[in-house]
């Protein structure tokens, strides 16, 4: 009997809802198309599948003497970075790993799916057990999410522009000039209270002191983007950081990520530009928000409309105060943002001016799995929201996304504030 059959308890059926999203989007790709990985960064979407099934299996199943370990080579291929696991498959070389091939890992997830199922329905799990499930769903969908953005990378190097899905292309609208949204500054609260799922990085909850401030109510759009590409914006050191200069200068970037100049003119004609999509490459919409921006071109392009970006904690009680409002989530009919509202959660991440920092009194979590957030504390910039390739109920208001500087596959995009 197919486990989804057997499912009695709330938790089991949770966990084969986060499951079965992974399935249906993997669902569109052959195993050609699951096997190579673009860049570093990146992981084949076989590996993700593969390594968000190892998840469950290692800190939950593997915890019961009685389970039977689908394959012991896994935990060496499919371990993405817990030193406290063991020896791992290099990240730059995941695209080798041609075996096991796609079919042996949707038996593994079946293997693991059925194991977890009957655990669950045993009723035997105690609390931090169960908690360990609940980060393993939340895993999956960040994984979901990371999918969809590899394999757009992955995709965009292909000449002719591979469509993940078919969609209806979006007509120009109208863009509307930024608002300002007015704060007055003093002690607020921010981070998670901890009532309802949060990873540990969010918190915890903690008093911070604001200036007085004012943050956008819209996200800045591609017709902005193109005024300050117009405006020389891509060859003016005076926006730069230091970084970000050598970052254009290395990479010859001169438009956000997977945009392609039609005429070869530069134009700020939005009709001359197209943007490789999940749904192949389209002509740029000037009202939704720029995406694939690295933080280092979001700070530059700040600096140029003389305003900044806003702090996470600022971010947080701006978006705190619109309450249950969500731009595009994840729809896997859409997979593209909608057009730039009012809105601070969906459509992009939007870079914060914060590095991601530990909040005072932050503990990792116990055990292997405190090597989920903690250690990656450096180098690295905070995006607040979420985008229009996060699942559904995987947002909220006090999530800490982040990424290095330099990077833009994300859907990645900004608001100003000042
Ligand atoms: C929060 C998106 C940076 O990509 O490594 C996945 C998410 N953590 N598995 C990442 C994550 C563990 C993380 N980011
Ligand atoms: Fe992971």
């Amino acid at each position: 009997m197919p486990a989804a059959d057997r499912v009695v308890t709330d938790v089991a059926r949770r966990f084969l809802d986060v499951r079965a999203l992974t399935d249906t989007l993997a669902e569109r790709l052959s195993p050609e198309d699951q096997t190579p990985q673009s860049m570093t960064e990146a992981s084949p979407a076989k590996w993700h599948r593969a390594h968000v099934t190892w998840f469950f299996e290692e800190f939950i199943l593997r915890q019961d003497p009685g389970y039977t370990v689908y394959d012991d080579t896994f935990r060496y291929l499919f371990n993405s970075y817990y030193e406290a696991v063991g020896e791992r498959h290099p990240r730059p070389d995941r695209g080798l790993v041609t075996r096991p091939g796609v079919r042996d890992v949707t038996r593994y997830r079946e293997h693991v799916d059925a194991a977890m199922v009957d655990r669950l329905e045993r009723g035997d799990l105690d609390e931090a057990a169960l908690e360990l499930v609940e980060l393993g769903c939340n895993h999956e969908q960040q994984h979901q999410e990371l999918l969809l953005i590899d394999i757009k990378h992955l995709f965009s190097t292909h000449a002719f522009g591979p469509v993940y899905v078919d969609r209806e292309p979006d007509e120009p609208g109208v863009v509307t000039p930024v608002g300002w949204r007015q704060f007055e500054g003093g002690v607020v609260e921010a981070g998670a209270v901890g009532s309802g799922f949060s990873y540990d990085n969010e918190g915890p909850r903690h008093r911070v002191y604001l200036e007085d401030f004012e943050i956008a109510d819209r996200a800045v759009t591609n017709a902005d983007w193109l005024e300050f590409m117009a405006d020389d914006g891509y060859r003016r050191a005076e926006f730069w950081l230091s970084d970000g200069w050598a970052t254009i200068r290395e990479t010859g970037w001169e438009a956000p990520g997977y945009w392609r100049d039609e005429t070869g003119t530069r134009s700020p004609d939005p009709a001359d530009w197209t943007t490789y999509t999940l749904s192949g490459r389209r002509r740029i919409v000037p009202d939704e928000p720029v995406a694939h921006v690295s933080f280092y071109e979001a700070d530059a392009y700040a600096r140029w409309a003389g305003a900044r970006l806003p702090t996470e904690f600022e971010w947080e009680i701006a978006a705190g105060s619109l309450g249950a409002q969500r731009g595009a989530l994840l729809d896997p009919g859409r997979c593209h943002p909608g057009r730039a509202g009012s809105a601070m959660i969906g459509d992009v991440w939007e870079w914060t001016a914060s590095a991601y920092l530990p909040y005072p009194g932050f503990v990792p979590a116990n055990g292997a799995v405190g090597e989920y957030n903690g250690k990656f504390m450096s180098d690295q910039h905070v995006l607040r929201g979420a985008s229009a390739v996060t699942p559904a109920g995987h947002e909220r208001l006090t999530y800490r996304n982040f990424f290095p500087a330099p990077s833009r596959w994300v859907f990645s995009g900004l608001r100003l504030a000042r």
